[in-house]
């Protein structure tokens, strides 16, 4: 292909559909709803019979959809609605205990405040992706993506860092030094989205910073991965409720790498002046 068929303006490109399979988005995501109420429940204190109960009323919930999504051809209709109720109720649920934290009218048991709000992000992205399908323009749904998933990724380095025992000294600092990297990730991802506002023809500086988040990111994946090992072989010393925690940001570090794989070869096409794949 050469050069110009690359410009922005480039039939190719207007009709540029970075497709997502929707319903293979909703069974990722709702595995990861299911997760969510579990990692709740088991950081409930004991004397919250009622909110783990929510909590199990959430699990079974989401494990009947996730069967559904098995057997659908089609996200729509019924399935579709369902979901869509389903994910609306953990957010309440999750805004309802966070709220609760805040105004110090529960105890947190083990979950953090802002794990709460981090698992409660997550599941208003999920919504927004089943209410609002069609995707923008291959560099704005990038950033987007970018921001979205760098905080996620640094939330759960933080995440790590507190679960860890003290004496886990060397993965601790590890791990400080990824949250070094995905915050200065994270900040730029922010201040290169808001130069996008500006609607350039094409910005080659996102194309080089995508390559360092996806490099990155692929530490941060295998860092989780070996964690996730050592937790199933009883090597890590940590409260870290169940080792599945560590293969769920594992696999949400995935998604992100996917999505990129994705975006980034519609951008270096589209929004860039660069060689096309
Ligand atoms: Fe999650
Ligand atoms: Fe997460």
């Amino acid at each position: 292909m050469s050069r110009t068929d690359c410009s922005g303006n480039s039939p190719i490109c207007r009709g540029c559909i970075c497709e997502f399979n929707r319903l293979e988005e909703a069974r990722f995501w709702a595995r990861i709803m299911q997760e969510h109420a579990l990692f709740i429940k088991l950081g409930l204190p004991c004397d919250e019979p009622d909110f783990k109960e929510e909590a199990q009323d959430l699990i079974e919930e989401f494990k009947e959809l996730r069967e559904r999504l098995d057997r659908a051809s089609r996200l729509c209709g019924d399935l579709l609605d369902d979901l869509i109720d389903a994910v609306k109720d953990i957010i309440k649920f999750k805004a309802k205990l966070l709220r609760l934290l805040l105004e110090c009218k529960a105890e947190p048991g083990s979950n953090y405040p802002l794990l709460l709000d981090h698992i409660r992000r997550e599941a208003m992205h999920f919504l927004e992706l089943l209410k609002s399908p069609v995707p923008e323009d291959p560099l704005t749904m990038l950033l987007q993506q970018e921001v979205f998933w760098l905080r996620q990724m640094k939330e759960h380095i933080e995440f790590v860092i507190h679960l860890l025992d003290p004496s886990e000294r060397e993965l601790i600092e590890d791990a400080e030094d990824f949250l070094k990297i995905f915050s200065r990730l994270l900040e730029t991802a922010r201040d290169l989205e808001s130069m996008d506002e500006t609607r350039p023809r094409h910005f080659n500086t996102v194309v080089r910073f995508t390559q360092t988040v996806i490099n990155n990111t692929i530490a941060l994946r295998d860092f989780k991965a070996a964690a996730f090992e050592l937790a199933k072989l009883c090597e890590l010393l940590s409260i870290v409720s169940t080792p599945l925690l560590l293969d769920h940001i594992r696999r949400e570090a995935d998604k992100f790498l996917d999505e990129l794989e994705v975006l980034l070869p519609e951008v270096r096409r589209c929004n860039s002046t660069l060689k096309c794949d």
